[in-house]
């Protein structure tokens, strides 16, 4: 799809879709009307002064410090036990998701339970012009990602990307997944399959050796076979005592994408997966990434740790499982 987007104010109802499928645009790539809008926010939540903070905490800033792509072994293992941390507090906010519940609700959990884990929300003051003022993203239905928690209650049929990090023993465990709330239509539930299915082979495809774009050639293969298109303005970053750093990971195929993967390198893979356009507009609150076009994206993440077999995923649950939605990854 990529080179053939056209303006979508020029096309009418019953213009043939620029997409090329044939099919109306009405029934094809017209945007949705119903689109998710933003709502109230609650006040700032504070963290503990006991609990260790990174550099951005009170302040702002990136985290855009440079760091060793290759991590010592004391660096890895306090990685894996932030990571699993990580990954325990997932599923837990994943389990408040229902019809009713707000983002802000779910946002408030996880706050609690980052500070029961004796760390800190990673994403909450981090950025620039604004910082983050949440302490996890919760991005609904056409949200790509970044949504801040707010007043909006989740309706049946709503899906949601949780995006938790949690900062602890000086390094970020960062992961994420989506969830269907209440009863999802198939298209949606489709899309949240493939797109687990694609963190997977983005997964698979680590090897020592080889260079990063193996990993978007392996996610961009399966997303558009499937019928899905990649978004391409969000990438996997490295990870470690810094939020984003070297390298960066395209989720779909660029030969200069090409980092030589090294064992005990530390990065994420963190597909987002469109059923319509890939392209994104940015809301007035200077972090919520939207689909030009209304459709829905799903989106999983780990972090891991290249080993000489492949990839240690470090954000699995303590049982070794997934959170979300969409099944067995290994499937299809
Ligand atoms: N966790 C996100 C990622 O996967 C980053 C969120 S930045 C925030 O890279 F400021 F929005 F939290
Ligand atoms: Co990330
Ligand atoms: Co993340």
């Amino acid at each position: 799809m990529s080179g053939s987007y056209q303006p979508l104010s020029k096309v009418r109802p019953n213009d043939v879709c620029w997409c090329g499928s044939g099919l109306k645009f009405k029934r094809c790539h017209r945007p949705t009307t119903d689109r998710v809008t933003p709502a109230a926010l609650s006040p700032t939540r504070s963290v503990p002064a006991e609990i260790e903070r990174p550099h951005y905490a009170e302040h702002g800033g990136t985290d855009d410090r440079d760091e060793p792509m290759v991590k010592s072994a004391d660096v890895i293992e306090r990685m894996r036990r932030t990571g699993a941390a990580a990954g325990e507090i997932l599923r837990r906010v994943g389990e408040a998701v229902a019809p009713g519940v707000t983002t802000d609700e779910l946002d408030e959990l996880c706050h609690q339970l980052c500070i029961e884990a004796g760390g800190y929300p990673s994403p909450l003051n981090y950025g620039t012009s604004p910082p983050f003022p949440k302490s996890v993203c919760t991005s609904v239905n056409e949200v790509i990602c970044h949504g801040i928690p707010d007043a909006r209650t989740l309706r049946d049929g709503d899906i949601i990307n949780l995006d938790v990090t949690l900062f602890r023993e000086g390094v970020h465990g960062d992961t994420n997944a989506t969830w269907e709330v209440g009863s999802v239509d198939p298209e949606s539930r489709r899309l949240i399959e493939v797109t687990k299915q694609c963190t997977w082979r983005g997964i698979q495809a680590v090897t020592p050796g080889r260079p990063v774009s193996d990993i978007g050639r392996a996610i961009q293969d399966h997303a558009e076979s499937r019928g899905f298109s990649v978004v391409r303005a969000f990438v996997g970053h490295g990870v470690g005592t810094e939020f984003h750093t070297r390298p960066e990971i395209l989720h779909y195929f660029h030969p200069r994408n090409d980092t030589v993967m090294e064992v005990g390198m530390t990065f994420t893979i963190e597909p987002m997966i469109a059923v319509g356009a890939w392209q994104h507009q940015i809301w007035d609150d200077g972090w919520t990434a939207v689909t030009v076009d209304g459709k829905r994206t799903a989106q999983f993440e780990h972090t891991l740790v290249v080993t000489e077999s492949g990839a240690e995923l470090l954000t699995l649950h303590p049982d070794r499982q997934w959170s979300g939605s969409g099944g067995d990854p290994a499937s299809d």
